[in-house]
């Protein structure tokens, strides 16, 4: 009889408990967007595809902002889907921002990114986000080709305007471009030879006459702009801002051209990743990027892409997107292409960077 009496405060007092803990936890727990819940620490750990002083940049300026602690690591696209992907069931990054947006359909297609339909993405154009809030988009930029005026010059070369250009055994081994295993700026080159040739195997043929003229396929797509200024190959296929960037950094002889065939760009994303520890501060971190402030901040570091937000101020460094001919870019269908193609550019082109 005491026995059971004391069973069965046992129980209560468990059940209190339980009830309390749950009480807590309801506390320090808030809904998210898609459906999950996480905890939340007050700080922000952001994987960053844009360049190293934007993410700096950018994470310093919401700090300062919002008051919400907020860290980053720089990894291109490829990297960066392959460690978010990693990362599921113990998640490394709250918010992924930066980078094509076709590796964050890759990932939405992987179920790693949450939706997150943030109140300030009404004022970003349809064209530029993931109706359901899988990511959106911050800023547009153009694929082109950076020269080295004096290298050409010295080989009796005119500055390429045609990806025809770029085959010319003239500038064998003279050209730098980044792998786009690795490289969303790559696999942007990539699929823009997709499109412009009507399928993957045109696509993957002229990326095969292209090898012979490749100096390096580096792991970050911006890397052959340094190697262009330094006079290592005279092309780099690169972000146009990208060239502009390193002109910038006293290399006058650059020259921006794009190909008279077409080219592609990039949308340039945000996006929540599933089961983020920090969702309360991620969802902020997304808000954020959507604002004025936020897209006025790369320009201060000479990132010159196009800014999604139609009131944020327009530097006058920055292509002017209707100047030049753009081929279809379906994040969509490059983000569901990507693990292919990537896989058959190692195969049948290049393998991809080790380190
Ligand atoms: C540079 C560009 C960005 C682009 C990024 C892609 O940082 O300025 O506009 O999104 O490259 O990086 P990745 O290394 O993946 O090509």
């Amino acid at each position: 009889m005491v026995a059971g009496r004391l069973r069965v405060r046992a129980t209560r007092a468990a059940a209190m408990l339980a009830a309390a803990l749950m009480v807590t936890a309801g506390c320090a727990r808030e809904n998210s967007g898609g459906g999950s819940s996480a905890k939340d620490g007050g700080v922000v750990h952001v994987v960053c595809g844009a360049t190293e002083d934007w993410c700096a940049a950018t994470t310093a300026r919401f700090t300062k902002t919002t008051g919400i602690k907020a860290d980053f690591v720089r990894l291109s696209s490829g990297e960066a889907l392959a460690r978010i992907k990693a990362g599921k069931g113990n998640v490394e990054f709250d918010v992924w921002y930066g980078g094509p947006a076709d590796g964050y359909a890759a990932a939405a297609k992987d179920g790693v990114l949450d939706t997150y339909v943030s109140p300030g993405s009404t004022i970003i154009p349809d064209r530029y986000k993931d109706k359901s809030g899988l990511w959106t988009g911050v800023y547009v930029g153009a694929l082109g080709f950076c020269s080295n005026t004096t290298l050409l010059k010295k080989d009796g070369l005119e500055v390429p305007d045609s990806w025809a250009d770029l085959l010319d055994p003239k500038l064998s081994k003279d050209i730098g471009m980044a792998h786009p295993s690795t490289s969303g700026t790559a696999y942007t080159a990539l699929w823009t030879q997709v499109v412009l040739g009507g399928s993957e195997d045109k696509g993957m043929d002229y990326l095969r006459k292209l090898h012979p003229n490749i100096l390096q396929y580096t792991k970050s797509g911006s890397a052959p702009a340094q190697m262009t200024a330094r006079g290592e190959v005279a092309v780099g296929i690169i972000f146009s801002h990208d060239c502009v960037a390193t002109m910038e950094q006293g290399f006058p002889d650059l020259k921006v051209s794009f190909p008279a065939e077409g080219t592609g760009y990039e949308i340039g994303g945000v996006a929540l990743v599933k089961g983020a520890k920090n969702s309360v501060s991620g969802k902020k971190f997304v808000d954020w990027s959507l604002t004025t402030e936020a897209q006025e901040v790369g320009p201060t570091v000479k990132s010159y892409q196009f800014p999604t937000n139609p009131n944020a101020k327009v530097s006058d460094k920055v292509v002017n997107l209707s100047d030049i001919k753009l081929v279809e870019y379906d994040a969509v269908k490059a983000g569901s292409a990507k693990s292919t193609l990537t896989k058959r550019f190692d195969a049948e082109v290049a393998q991809a960077p080790k380190s």
